[in-house]
């Protein structure tokens, strides 16, 4: 039997695979945040830590929990909170979460393109403030989603998903990545498929390439009726530029779910006009997260009995 820590109370079912597979489960019983200093302690004599994307499982962490420690699985595909390099030189298997969020965040990509194309935070806000006085035929106007183009950057699972969504609404799809697909709508170069899309949307993972990957350059390519949506991470947008071309209404509307320095939102984004804000939500159904959950510790339990699983992300 293993010791495995859980850094938050995870949903129901979760942790079935730990529990099956009869590894002993420490979990804090008031679901708090671990400081960075209480992780360094907590990972001491365990043999696997199950963990959030709001938990920085940095060199130290890591090094606290060595020798001892032999598995890290993050609960999220994106995996930009652990050192995985540190990870790898001190032999610690990285485990996590592809395949089972992809529809879910799509749903939740598509519902912010749909949404910031059409004003709909605007327009509840004025609703539920008492703003509204009636029906208006020049009344938040917004653009349209059906038929237009839509830009997808980064084509990996999720980003395939929101395309599938695209084509019931009629939409032209162009992608790009750094490799050619070899399927219809590649753009080699991400200025391009700015400048010829009418909405946007973000689906590559975070790293030093992709940091402000869309930065105020970039945003001064798209058409001034663009929207953009980041379901992704938040510092692939530079938020400071993003706000002032909004502000300046070079671009249309946005959809954010993510931030640079979540939970803060940028003051700025928090006043900007016709932009739709979400709390980091992406993969949040009830049947996603138990599965998400569920896959992280599956990896966990794989590691521990010698195995190498699916989801290691350090092969
Ligand atoms: C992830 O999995 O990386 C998302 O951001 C949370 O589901």
């Amino acid at each position: 039997m293993a010791r495995v820590l859980v850094t938050r109370r995870l949903p129901d079912g979760g942790t079935e695979p730990l529990v099956t597979a009869g590894h002993e489960i420490i979990v804090r019983e008031d679901d708090t945040p671990f400081s960075h200093a209480e992780l360094c302690d907590a990972v001491r004599d365990v043999d696997a830590v199950v963990c959030l994307l709001t938990d920085p499982i940095d060199a130290d962490v890591l090094e606290a929990g060595a020798p001892r420690l032999r598995v890290v699985a993050n609960v999220a595909v994106g995996y930009d909170n652990v050192d995985v390099d540190a990870a790898t030189a001190a032999g610690i298997s990285v485990c996590n979460t592809p395949g089972v969020l992809d529809e879910t965040t799509a749903d939740l990509a598509f519902l912010l393109i749909l949404a910031a194309s059409r004003l709909a935070s605007d327009a509840e806000g004025d609703l539920r403030n008492g703003r509204w006085a009636g029906w208006g035929i020049n009344q938040y106007l917004g653009r349209d989603v059906h038929g237009a183009t839509l830009g997808v950057i980064g084509y990996g699972r999720i980003g395939k998903a929101v395309a599938r969504r695209a084509a019931g609404f009629g939409m032209q799809v162009l992608h790009h990545t750094r490799h050619d697909t070899g399927a219809p709508g590649w753009r080699a170069d991400v200025d391009d498929l700015l400048r010829e899309s009418d909405i946007v949307s973000l689906h590559v993972p975070l790293s030093t390439a992709t940091t402000h990957l869309i930065d105020d350059r970039r945003l001064r390519l798209l058409r001034p009726d663009a929207v953009i949506v980041n379901t992704a991470r938040g510092p692939v947008v530079d938020e400071e530029a993003l706000a002032t071309a909004l502000e300046d209404g070079r671009i249309f509307a946005a959809g954010l779910d993510v931030f640079e320095r979540e939970p803060e939102v940028h003051p700025r984004l928090l006043a900007a006009p016709r932009t739709v804000l979400l709390p980091h939500i992406g993969s949040a159904s009830r049947a996603t997260r138990t599965r998400m959950a569920q896959l992280a510790c599956e990896g966990v339990v794989a590691v521990l009995a010698g195995d190498r699983p699916p989801n290691l992300v350090n092969a």
